[in-house]
């Protein structure tokens, strides 16, 4: 296939190049004169080319809550957003905290229209069993340290030591979700056992500061161990600095936030309710701004939506206490960014940096995927910067039919979707046939190790006494050295 008149997209430029592809990879970019004879051509006149989107946080509820998503659903709207590679969250049920429910999860997603990573769960239960789960197909790991959807219980912080110790040898990455249970657990009741039910609630329910404890708290172990961590969905301005000291100490951190960080506050609440409840919570005026500076600076790294579908009904009830948290985002994310690009609020090479680029490398793939280049999986974003329409949430390929976007006026839309050579979305239309073509980046595409920093004293050594010490032994005592 070669594609012609298309203007490619890289984080430093944008050429106007033709694109070979030939068995799914990218064959030559460049001037049409030197592109190899084709097949089939693809026109892409007016369009820009971009990498496809990689959204490292979505949540397809599959096994567990079929009537929310499924595999084949949530992927169908990655696929119709312009995202061609996802990473998938463990807080299904089963959780993705055993190589059975692994096993469970990789069957359901053989039906996805987008290439994929499995988020395994990192908790007190599962830490034992890291390197079985890693074996079986997880790409990386997530942490609830902040209680959400699906009450799964945060891990001790002995455990995130213990699971942190263990994955920073193999170079393998733990999202986390990072806010306080505690000071959260607490305020909430208070707020329901002073009869609190409005939406603003759970917005004080979740104060900034359990965010930046929490953040405060990984940082420190991500720093002692040297393991690779990813802040997931960065919401508060005042946490922001932990990030920013942190990369420059040369902590192995990233970072997410998502549009609705970016673009909606608590003046939305008034009008939206339950539907904009999502942990953490969408936060006052004042963090937009900051939000978006992270990003131009590069503290934050990268947009991910936190795609989490729940049905209207669960969505809608009359106590912000009984709605679920979240809502979808995979489908929404590249029009909502590309109209901020038409505003000139950033350039495409910015945007491209953020939904590619960026998580390409924190996990591992980028060269293969998150650039259009020779060598590269011919995952494409065709984007049209002139289409202008309103986000509908009737819609949405989601199963989640209610989002807080709904009839936002939005202008710049991808319009075909290319995975691996293979067109998953064309013409603004799911390519039906196409479900199943997503496959797992595991068989990608390996990691590289980093140096660990203070592992060394963690392994099964340390659970025995070691030899010639004498228990009880008082210090300085004859020990042999
Ligand atoms: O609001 C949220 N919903 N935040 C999360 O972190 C999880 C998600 C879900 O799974 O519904
Ligand atoms: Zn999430």
């Amino acid at each position: 296939m070669v594609i012609r008149g298309g203007r490619v997209v890289s984080p430093d430029r944008i050429i106007e190049a033709s694109v070979a592809i030939e068995g799914g990879h990218i064959v030559a970019v460049g001037h049409d004169d030197v592109m190899p004879a084709a097949r089939e051509e693809v026109r892409a006149d007016g369009l820009f080319l971009l990498p496809g989107a990689i959204d490292s946080h979505v949540h397809f509820r599959d096994p567990g809550y079929p009537h929310k998503e499924t595999w084949k659903t949530g992927s169908a709207a990655a696929a119709c957003g312009g995202v061609t590679t996802v990473f998938e969250m463990p807080n299904t049920n089963p959780p993705t905290g055993t190589v059975e429910a692994l096993r469970i999860k990789l069957r359901a997603a053989e039906s996805s229209y987008v290439d994929f990573g499995i988020h395994g769960l990192l908790g007190d239960d599962s830490v034992a069993h890291l390197e079985d789960l890693i074996d079986a197909g997880v790409t990386s790991f997530k942490a609830f340290v902040g209680n959400t959807f699906g009450n799964l219980p945060a891990p001790t912080d002995g455990a995130l030591l213990e699971g942190f110790e263990k994955l920073a040898p193999l170079g393998i990455r733990t999202v986390v979700h990072a806010e306080n249970s505690s000071i959260m657990a607490r305020r909430q009741q208070q707020m329901e056992a002073a009869g609190r039910i409005d939406a603003l609630a759970h917005l004080a329910a979740r104060p900034a500061v359990a965010e930046i404890e929490a953040i405060g708290r990984v940082l420190t172990l991500a720093e002692w161990t040297g393991a690779r961590v990813h802040i997931a969905h960065h919401s508060a301005a005042d946490s922001l600095y932990l990030i920013r000291d942190a990369k420059r100490r040369g902590v192995d951190v990233t970072a997410e936030t998502c549009p609705q960080y970016l673009l909606l506050n608590t003046n939305d609440m008034l009008r939206l309710g339950g539907i904009m409840r999502l942990n953490p919570p969408i936060r006052e005026a004042r963090h937009n701004q900051p939000l978006w500076d992270a990003l131009m600076d590069g503290t934050i790294d990268m947009i991910a939506t936190d795609h989490a579908p729940h049905t209207p009904e669960e969505k809608t009830r009359e106590s912000i206490w009984a709605c679920d948290c979240g809502f979808p985002g995979v489908e929404t994310q590249m029009p909502l960014m590309l109209t901020e690009v038409n505003r000139q609020r950033a350039t495409l090479m910015d945007y491209v940096r953020w939904s590619a680029v960026n998580p390409a490398r924190a996990w591992g793939l980028y060269g293969t995927k998150g650039v259009i280049a020779s060598g590269a999986h011919a995952d494409i974003a065709f984007v049209d910067m002139a289409r202008a329409g309103t986000l509908a949430q009737g819609r949405l390929q989601s199963i989640s039919k209610i989002s807080p976007w709904h009839g936002r006026a939005v202008q710049g839309f991808p319009v075909h979707t290319l995975l691996r050579g293979r067109f998953v979305m064309r013409d603004g239309q799911l390519v039906r046939d196409a479900a199943g073509w997503g496959r797992s980046v595991k068989t990608i595409q390996q990691m590289p190790a980093p140096r660990p920093r203070n592992t060394e004293h963690y392994s099964s050594a340390i659970l025995k006494t070691p030899e010639g010490v004498r228990p009880n032994a008082l210090p300085d005592e004859d020990v042999p050295r």
